[in-house]
């Protein structure tokens, strides 16, 4: 009898699909990556990445949780019992990346509270880093909690993992139901708010500017791959994980399809929105706009802020919607995240949903209150940095290496797909996974590894600098090599659940 919860509808598995792919991904990290590795310039690697790799490893992971029926690591030990690993792996990314991910929502959920009275101020940076963060502490160090991002981090985990608790249909299919819609309403009018300030078109230029010399950089290849990754929630597990609730008769590539170009529509929309109003602010500060563009956490909590107090009007408005709708982006992304755990220890453990929601999401909701602490700042960066370059692309690579040429299962893949899909998959998919992902991806990052790790954590990346070597070698490959560990005892671990051989 078949007992796996499954989506209500086939709108349901999309819109959730879309809610896991529009994240912070999109709104945060997008816009500064793509100006940073070469503007316009960067959509030629982006492109061929999405259409290489993202679309074709997302009709993969679905083809893979449909047919296999089981989470990650269900799903991989199906396929053969000696890459259960593979699946752990994913999964044990996907729980540091919780960690997290929750703890930037929590501060979106504060900035939208002080947008009411734009209570930032002038300085928005020393606000940032002193009032808010209280970021007193050299890197590696604690310090003390910081109640105003503890507070909000704790409402997080309790929204997310009350939403989880309630399964797959009345919890996570309702509530993508209300938030992503919401999120595209909100999104829309900030863009139009945006194109239409004056100097928006300076900035949209700024934007799209080919710059032809960086497109041979391997590093500016492997961040478009890891945008695209990241971007797509593929490669951590959750995908295959999201697919395993899908009905027998379910159409996988045409899904993918809308899921693939929806969600980099929405990035690319995001880049408008963000690029106009940095060049509004780039004009009413009489400078180019490269001075005044920032990555990650500076663009979001700094920039933004600085340009929602110049605002022509309803200034408190428009800073409330731009941080409720990275908090939406983000809680619809943190429950698929959250949701491959939870599979995972019910899958493997025989554990019922309320206990893998109690234990596993309670164990990342523990760790993620490091990041809440006056040094948290700092770990969150190493943690990202380390997970964005270096792990999400990384274990795409392994993925398709293995199921392309150890496995060989892409034929097989590629019938169960077209049986129950509308549009047939041909030639492009199987070579796109067999060689030009392998080759492209592979010789980037052999490229990118031998051009030195360490040199790369510079602050230019939107990184802190102020670590030292030892810390950046224990932290990140500690984490990276420790995730791999974890992921070799798990899978060699007994399977406890009965139906799950
Ligand atoms: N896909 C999610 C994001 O873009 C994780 O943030």
């Amino acid at each position: 009898m078949e007992t796996r919860s499954q989506w209500g509808t086939r709108a349901g598995f999309v819109m959730a699909a879309m809610g896991s792919a529009v994240g912070l991904g999109n709104i945060w990290r997008f816009p500064a990556t793509a100006y940073e590795n070469g503007g316009g310039a960067f959509f030629i690697p982006y492109l061929i990445a999405l259409f290489t790799a993202g679309i074709p490893i997302l009709i993969m992971e679905f083809t893979m949780g449909h047919k296999y029926r089981g989470s990650a690591p269900l799903s991989f030990k199906r396929i053969n019992a000696g890459t259960e690993w593979l699946g752990w792996w994913g999964v044990l990314v996907a729980f540091v990346i919780s960690t997290y991910y929750s703890v930037i929502i929590a501060w979106a959920i504060m900035y939208s509270i002080f947008s009411f009275n734009l209570s930032w101020g002038e300085d928005t940076e020393g606000f940032l880093f002193g009032d808010y963060l209280n970021l007193t502490v050299d890197p590696g160090q604690t310090g003390s909690f910081v109640p105003s991002v503890l507070i909000p981090l704790i409402i997080v985990w309790v929204v997310v993992l009350g939403i989880l608790f309630r399964g797959v249909k009345r919890g996570i299919e309702i509530a993508n139901r209300i938030m992503i819609p919401t999120l595209l309403a909100i999104f829309l009018i900030i863009v139009i708010r945006a194109v239409t300030l004056p100097g928006a078109a300076e900035g949209l230029n700024a934007f799209f500017q080919p710059d032809f010399s960086q497109i041979l950089s391997p590093g500016v290849w492997v961040a478009a791959y890891g945008q695209i990754f990241f971007s797509l929630s593929i490669a951590f597990a959750i995908m295959i994980t999201y697919s395993s609730y899908l009905p027998k008769k379910s159409d996988i590539t045409n899904n993918a399809f809308i899921t693939g170009l929806g969600n980099s529509s929405f990035e690319l929309l995001a880049g408008i929105g963000v690029f106009s109003i940095l060049g509004f602010m780039a004009v009413q500060q009489g400078v180019g706009v490269d001075e005044v563009v920032a990555g990650g956490v500076g663009l979001a909590f700094v920039v933004f802020p600085a340009i929602i107090n110049q605002f022509p009007a309803f200034n408190e408005l428009f800073g409330f919607l731009f941080f409720a709708s990275l908090v939406l982006a983000g809680l619809t992304s943190l429950m698929s995240i959250i949701e491959t755990y939870i599979a995972g220890l019910s899958d493997k453990f025989g554990w019922s949903r309320s206990k893998a929601v109690i234990l596993g999401g309670g164990f990342a909701a523990i760790l993620s209150l490091l990041f809440a602490t006056q040094g948290g700042l700092f770990f969150l960066d190493a943690a990202d940095y380390f997970i964005n370059q270096f792990g999400v692309a990384f274990i795409g690579l392994i993925e398709v290496i293995m199921i392309a040429w150890f496995l060989r299962k892409l034929q097989d893949f590629k019938s169960h797909a077209n049986e129950v899909s509308d549009m047939q998959l041909g030639p492009w998919w199987t070579i796109s996974l067999k060689y030009i992902t392998p080759v492209v991806l592979g010789y980037m990052m052999f490229g990118l590894f031998k051009l030195n790790l360490l040199k790369e954590f510079d602050s230019d990346n939107g990184n802190y600098e102020g670590y030292s070597d030892m810390f950046i070698l224990f932290g990140g490959w500690a984490v990276a090599a420790g995730a791999l560990i974890v992921g070799v005892l798990l899978a060699m671990s007994k399977w406890k659940s009965p139906n799950n051989d």
